[in-house]
């Protein structure tokens, strides 16, 4: 039976993550994984989290199964992280939320949620988009179609392109937003695009599924919410696929959670059995421990402020590596115009250059990075800008 299956084509991520192993010159920089890296270019665990799965560690005292909901404590504080501490919808009847493996479980949840409220609905997502959110989205059935978002001639967003296309849409559209640090472009919505999006959303009955796997990363952990939290605030339903891998670093823990706002608390309880039942079909429980990490950071004064402060760490040294990547590119390429990298957020930005060029700066000179010259930030080094830079200089002129 099985001897029919064709051999798909490699992933290019991991294919890119393999030729980066393999390369043995010292020069080489890894500009295609979208993972945090410090100065030294590791990922590391963070301090609080290394305290706080000491801590789980030592108070566990069985490995009996949770549930498929996942841990309370853990959904109750994603809850409040992502409409923040005051906001009455952190304890709202009318929001339910089950725990996830990974923001890409999340992403699929609500996927299948949404399959099973409406069958034929179609998920809009933003061109471009990160690359998962297709078979994550579609792999359940939906329909899935695109909207423009990027406008590579400013760095920033098509606003009025998008706004546009949104305004044509049938009524229970939903469409797919970035809550912040679009991935890949690094361009987001500013607060009063956000206004305008709600009014739109409002006119249009459309529905938000907003994908939050940067908060803390762009401007803060309040301000990277504020566009969800002005629709959440307004809008009768919304839901929100969160991650926990690059904002406490715990990736390979599998740590998401789904977040869906709900007309009354009677929809929010159906809602909830309807989640847990996809999660049993699909995975049964999501596994404990990550999750059990940030509900013991997040359940503590003291850990949940030093958490943020390495946090603020990590997005002021991301802040840091744009500026001094747009000073090196404007030094080293006079002629291009890559100021759009200081004006992004979060991890990633397009450098705007060829897939030839591309390949040419993984091939003669060591510098890794996507197709689509998507690069992430964090993974430079000060050390290694001037180096960087002059390789694209190099490439370009080649
Ligand atoms: C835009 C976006 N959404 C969701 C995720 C989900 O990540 P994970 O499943 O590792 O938590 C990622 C990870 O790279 C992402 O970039």
């Amino acid at each position: 039976m099985l001897e029919h299956l064709d051999r798909l084509p490699p992933d290019p991520i991991l294919g890119l993550m393999a030729a980066y192993r393999t390369d043995d010159d010292a020069r080489k920089i890894d500009l295609g994984v979208g993972v945090y890296r410090d100065d030294q270019g590791s990922t590391p665990i963070m301090r609080a989290v290394r305290a706080a799965e000491l801590a789980v560690l030592e108070r566990q005292t069985t490995k009996t199964y949770v549930a498929p909901a996942g841990n309370p404590a853990f959904n109750d504080a994603m809850r409040r992280l992502a409409f923040g501490a005051h906001s009455a919808l952190g304890e709202s009847d009318r929001v339910c939320a089950v725990q996830a493996p990974g923001g890409c479980g999340a992403l699929r949840l609500g996927a299948e949620l949404i399959r099973a409220a409406v069958p034929d609905a179609t998920v809009y997502v933003s061109t471009p988009t990160w690359a998962n959110h297709v078979p994550l989205l579609s792999g359940c059935g939906l329909k899935l179609e695109r909207y423009p978002y990027y406008d590579p001639t400013t760095g920033g967003v098509a606003f009025e392109a998008m706004m546009r296309a949104l305004e044509k849409l049938p009524p229970r559209s939903v469409i797919l937003l970035h809550a912040s640090c679009h991935n890949p472009t690094g361009a987001d919505l500013e607060a009063a695009q956000w206004g305008e999006l709600l009014g739109l959303m409002q006119r249009r009955a459309l529905l938000p599924f907003i994908d939050m796997a940067y908060q803390g990363l762009g401007d803060g952990i309040d301000a990277d919410a504020e566009g969800l939290r002005l629709l959440c605030a307004a809008l009768p339903e919304a839901l929100i696929a969160v991650s926990c891998s690059k904002n406490f670093g715990l990736y390979r823990e599998r740590v998401g959670c789904l977040i869906a706002l709900n007309q009354n608390a009677a929809a929010a309880g159906a809602t909830l059995t309807q989640l847990t039942c996809i999660a049993r079909g699909l995975y049964s429980m999501p596994p404990d421990h990550g999750a059990a990490i940030v509900a013991e950071i997040l359940g503590s004064d003291t850990q949940h402020a030093a958490w943020r402060s390495e946090l603020d760490e990590m997005r002021a040294r991301i802040a840091r590596l744009r500026v001094a990547a747009t000073r090196a590119l404007a030094e080293a390429c006079p002629d291009e115009d890559f100021s759009h990298i200081q004006r992004q957020r979060g991890m990633f930005s397009y450098l705007g250059i060829s897939p030839q060029i591309v390949q040419r700066l993984r091939e003669r000179h060591h510098v890794y990075m996507t197709e689509d010259s998507r690069v992430n930030i964090a993974g430079l080094r000060l050390q290694n800008i001037p180096y960087f830079a002059a390789a694209v200089a190099a490439a370009l002129r080649q």
